[in-house]
């Protein structure tokens, strides 16, 4: 049965990236399928252990999540942290990925940067306790940005190891299903999980630099749109947004090389609902002097009322707590059961 699993970190701003690669897919996927959306804070403190406003961010992560319209009734909502079995789980993991494999990720080189002597071993290990958020609960489908995908390939070679390791522990047992790799089938303990990355905006760009990504650590507030954004800031930022003097082309390959009317396209035909195709054939030949405008009462008429909802909800700190704790007890049933048996799997004596 599928199962949809996404996670997002507690730190910096929530962004328009954010919200169209991710946050909105949750949200349409809800309706047909069971869904855990975590807000995983465990994986914050790789980079930053010392973290003030971990808890508040914590928070203000779920009240987006409750402010587009995630049901914590019908689906689970919860911080990492509380369910244990993501450390347990992860350090198996750390026993079945291989070194080689992590330092290949393109996100640790990035994050890692210069100095990776330096850097946090939990940032190195940050794929594997990635691996275990999704196989705790053996999702089969995560919804990600463009940027998330060498993880979830990861995630299916950790399967993938482990499944192959223990093979016969897994039969001797019978506690495996039938997965398909390729055309073979196989029996394994975990699925080999599959990226949703669709649409048209999968890798949304920095509004000052189309060939940077929009990121909560970019220090020019300018360079993207945050969930918490007013209306009267949401459209400074479009008016300001880095463009090139041309008019917008009558077809989409005229937008090669344009990194910048090709991301605001993007946008555009992300929050509209529309294909890219159907953005250039509305828009083609127009200055950005009207694409501009238009753009931004799209984004304002979308993005300003989840704004305020967050703020209604987040202000009740009670409320947002109580969802994460029932959330948390929910997962920690499921996670317990997968790990029961891979104790078993591994030999690890138990209760
Ligand atoms: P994080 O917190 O960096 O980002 C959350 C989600 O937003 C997507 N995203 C973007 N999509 C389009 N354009 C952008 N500019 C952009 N920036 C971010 C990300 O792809 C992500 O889907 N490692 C994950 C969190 C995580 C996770 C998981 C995700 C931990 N465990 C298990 C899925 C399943 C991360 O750092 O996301």
């Amino acid at each position: 049965k599928p199962l949809v699993f996404s996670g997002v970190q507690p730190t910096g701003n929530l962004h328009l990236g954010n919200y169209l690669g991710a946050i909105r897919k949750f949200v349409s996927l809800q309706n047909e399928h069971d869904c855990i959306y975590c807000v995983v804070d465990m994986h914050s403190i790789t980079a930053q252990l010392v973290h003030e406003d971990l808890a508040s961010q914590t928070r203000s992560i779920t009240a987006a999540y409750l402010a587009c319209g995630i049901d914590p009734t019908k689906h689970i909502v919860f911080n990492q942290s509380r369910v244990m079995q993501h450390a347990e789980l992860a350090w198996i993991f750390n026993c079945v990925a291989r070194i080689g494999w992590m330092n290949r990720m393109t996100q640790f080189k990035d994050k890692a940067g210069k100095d990776r002597e330096n850097a946090s071993l939990g940032l190195l290990a940050y794929p594997s306790l990635m691996a275990a958020d999704i196989l705790l609960y053996r999702a089969t489908h995560v919804p990600v940005g463009d940027d998330q995908k060498q993880h979830i390939e990861l995630t299916r070679d950790i399967a993938i190891k482990f499944n192959n390791d223990f093979s016969h522990r897994i039969a001797d047992l019978g506690i495996g299903v039938e997965l398909m790799m390729g055309e073979e089938k196989v029996n394994g303990f975990f699925p080999l999980t599959e990226p949703m990355i669709e649409g048209p905006a999968t890798r949304v760009m920095s509004l000052r630099d189309g060939s940077k990504k929009m990121s909560k650590s970019d220090p020019s507030d300018l360079s993207r749109i945050n969930l918490t954004d007013d209306a009267d800031t949401i459209s400074k930022k479009i008016r300001k947004a880095r463009t090139d003097p041309e008019a917008l082309p009558s077809e989409l390959a005229g937008l090669k090389d344009r990194p910048e009317a090709d991301n605001l396209i993007g946008i555009y035909a992300a929050l509209s609902d529309q294909t890219r195709e159907a953005v250039i054939t509305e828009y083609g030949g127009q200055q950005f002097s009207v694409f501009k405008p238009a753009l931004a009462d799209l984004a304002v008429e979308k993005l300003a009322p989840i704004a305020s909802e967050m703020r209604r909800i987040q202000a009740d700190t009670a409320y947002v707590d109580a969802v994460l704790k029932d959330g948390g007890e929910r997962a920690r049933t499921i996670a317990e059961g997968t790990m029961k048996q891979v104790r078993q799997i591994i030999g690890f004596l138990q209760d």
